[in-house]
């Protein structure tokens, strides 16, 4: 995809409050128990990636289940995100300095899982504002969550203080971070985090 200078201006201030980095979890957990995927991913036309049929963090997802058996939950916002990449980042930004809280599709029950994967791409510094949707309307206390993002440059940024945040009862790992650029050739590093965690 052709960089303009617009973008590269978002993207560079997307970035200026956080050091990119890639997850180094030093907990491992016992992985006994139910595992979901919990995601947010956004296909159509994303940066450095050009125009995809399959989001970045739906690929992450699904190499997780697939080495680590668990079930998938897609929280798909109500809101229609089929628009160019601009468009959206402007959409985006306005929904986080908002604060604003979009409903999603469907649902899904929680409590038989222990451990919760939760990914999504970065937006803004964090996850998308449809995920803390998700996050108010569940409570995941006591479990194990394992956070994962796919980014262009802010890493983890705030997720993982903001799941914290919104799960103080929860056990929060540390989470892993890979370039949503990355993620078509990446299934060698999305296993080798997960056999770092025992799976
Ligand atoms: C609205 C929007 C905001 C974004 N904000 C950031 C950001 O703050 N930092 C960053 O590194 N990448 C940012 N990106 C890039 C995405 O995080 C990255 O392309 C990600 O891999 C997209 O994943 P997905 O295809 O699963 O939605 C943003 C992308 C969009 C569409």
């Amino acid at each position: 995809m052709k960089l303009t200078s617009t973008i590269c201006a978002a993207l560079l201030s997307f970035c200026t409050a956080c050091t990119a980095q890639s997850g180094q979890p030093t907990t491992t957990m016992n992985n006994a128990g139910k595992s979901l995927v919990l995601f947010f991913s956004h296909a159509g036309e994303n940066y450095n990636v050009g125009h995809i049929d399959v989001g970045n963090t739906k690929i992450v997802a699904d190499y997780i289940s697939e080495q680590t058996g668990a079930d998938q939950f897609e929280i798909v916002c109500q809101k229609n995100y089929d628009m160019p990449y601009m468009k959206l980042i402007e959409i985006a930004k306005d929904e986080a300095q908002r604060g604003e809280l979009p409903p999603y599709v469907g649902d899904i029950d929680t409590a038989p899982y222990d451990t919760i994967f939760i990914g999504g791409p970065i937006w803004w510094g964090t996850f998308p504002q449809v995920m803390f949707t998700f996050f108010g309307a569940h409570d995941l206390s006591g479990k194990t969550i394992v956070p994962f993002v796919t980014h262009e440059g802010s890493g983890l940024a705030s997720t993982v203080s903001d799941l914290k945040r919104a799960y103080p009862q929860a056990n929060v790992l540390p989470g892993f971070a890979i370039y949503g650029h990355e993620v078509r050739s990446g299934r060698a590093k999305v296993e080798k985090w997960l056999h770092s965690l025992g799976y």
